[in-house]
């Protein structure tokens, strides 16, 4: 017992050694972890515009884990769905916890994803060399629309039933495929059990095994090029006789602490409405919702939850011309799409908002601000002053990427520093 072990082998931390040595030998688990965090080097001036992103990989993580437990005693049944979300929140034990954990997690979802593509154009991350990464986050996004769509017809609610109406019908002003489309989507002559059952396949495996996909594709992606920075500046130009960023600092442990400390923040918010206003004045959750669906009888004003509204509002905001709304759906479907192109809209010398001339500035909060007026039209019933608002606010949100290719180019600029500033607290 000379080296103060009971048993004479290896003490724990040595066992533990030994044991990550068998692993490693078979499997390159330090390796990965090495590479992907624990020696990867990041930016030192990352600031708190930099949380969102593992706050967006928190929440997806929360919303399988609350969906698979969700999953155990939901019925994906026109007959049974309403009742079996009452029976979660009434009988499950805690069922009311990951009803509400997933409910507000959905929303929690779009407000990081938002905030952190808005971080993006803040300091030009989708520009040269990070156009693929961009490219994936905007899959992403996309995929994550179309989960928020197919889960919010699983509770069978009256604004399930309706929303789903309304969306699935738009691709009917398609021509000549449009009515064909339709049927193929919903499976049936209406918004029926067969459609139910096809969203919850959709919703419960096949769209989050694609989501899970993108984010590793999303991770593997930035990894390869490196982060961003506040700075604009490409730490990787300036390296240390070992070849290593000279202003890097490893992931681990400065950033785990950091992305903890920004995780702890995060839940403050997130749980006062998880446990004291989970309905958040019926924009987490709509009123006609707590009514199961009645084919009869449309709620009073059918409108999406709000991270869909601006798209809403510009749908809206077209008006029908011959008859049909297709234009209004390709305004929608284009304002998505423009997004995609970022990287090669934007013409500016130099990448971050710190070194951008005022143009950019000013057409930047612009930007912000009519999103954010779009998103509250699009809450509200079509009547005036919404409508107008709606027309200007789509215009503007068009303008605003679409001559971005001379107003960036016209604009002043700092030169970018050589290298990046930051200042220890
Ligand atoms: C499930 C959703 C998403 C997850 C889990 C996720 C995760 C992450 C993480 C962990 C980072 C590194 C930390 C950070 O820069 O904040 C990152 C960076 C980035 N993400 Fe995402 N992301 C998601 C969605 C998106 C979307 C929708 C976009 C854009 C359309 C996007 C664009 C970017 C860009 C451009 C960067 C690099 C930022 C930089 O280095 O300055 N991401 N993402």
């Amino acid at each position: 017992m000379a080296n103060g072990t009971t048993s004479g082998s290896a003490p724990a931390g040595g066992r533990m050694q030994e044991l990550l040595g068998w692993v490693d030998a078979r499997f390159p688990l330090t390796r990965m972890w090495e590479e992907q965090w624990g020696k990867y080097y990041a930016p030192k001036n990352l600031n708190n515009w930099y949380l969102f992103g593992s706050l967006s990989l928190f929440v997806l993580v929360l919303q399988i884990v609350s969906g698979i437990f969700l999953t155990m005693n939901y019925k994906p049944a026109a007959a049974e769905a309403f009742g079996s979300v009452e029976y979660i929140m009434r009988d499950v034990e805690w069922g009311w916890l990951l009803r509400y954990l997933h409910s507000t997690g959905a929303s929690a979802f779009f407000l990081v994803v938002y905030l952190h593509m808005f971080r993006a154009m803040l300091y030009g991350s989708y520009r040269k060399p990070r156009e693929l990464l961009w490219i994936v986050g905007m899959l992403i996004y996309l995929v994550l629309m179309g989960e928020a769509f197919f889960g919010y017809l699983l509770p069978w609610g009256n604004m399930s039933y309706w929303g789903a109406q309304v969306i699935v019908s738009l691709f009917g002003t398609l021509p000549v495929i449009g009515g064909g489309l339709v049927e193929w989507i919903r499976g049936d002559f209406y918004i029926s059990d067969i459609t139910l059952n096809r969203f919850f396949a959709l919703h419960v495996i096949a769209l989050p095994l694609v989501l899970v996909f993108l984010v590793a594709a999303h991770l593997l992606a930035l990894h390869e090029t490196g982060s961003n920075n506040p700075d604009g500046v490409e730490i990787k130009k300036k390296k240390d006789k070992d070849g290593n960023p000279l202003d890097g600092i490893h992931s681990h442990p400065y950033y785990t602490v950091k992305d903890l400390m920004g995780l702890a923040f995060f839940l403050v918010p997130f749980c006062a409405v998880v446990f004291f206003s989970p309905e958040l004045g019926g924009l987490f959750l709509e009123a006609p919702n707590f009514e199961p669906a009645n084919p009869m009888q449309t709620p009073e004003h059918i409108a999406p939850v709000w991270y869909f509204t601006p798209f809403y509002a510009m749908l809206r905001a077209v008006p029908a011309f011959f008859g049909t709304q297709v234009w209004g759906v390709l305004v929608m479907g284009g304002a998505i799409v423009l997004l995609f192109f970022l990287p090669w809209l934007d013409r500016s010398p130099v990448k971050s908002i710190r070194y951008r001339g005022p143009v950019y500035k000013v057409a930047l909060a612009l930007f912000v601000v009519w999103f954010v007026i779009l998103g509250y039209c699009g809450l509200r019933p079509a009547v005036e002053p919404f409508k107008t608002l709606s027309v200007v606010g789509t215009i503007y949100y068009f303008a605003f990427f679409l001559l971005m290719p001379w107003y960036t180019r016209l604009d002043s600029y700092k030169p970018e520093p050589e290298r990046v500033t930051y200042h220890a607290h």
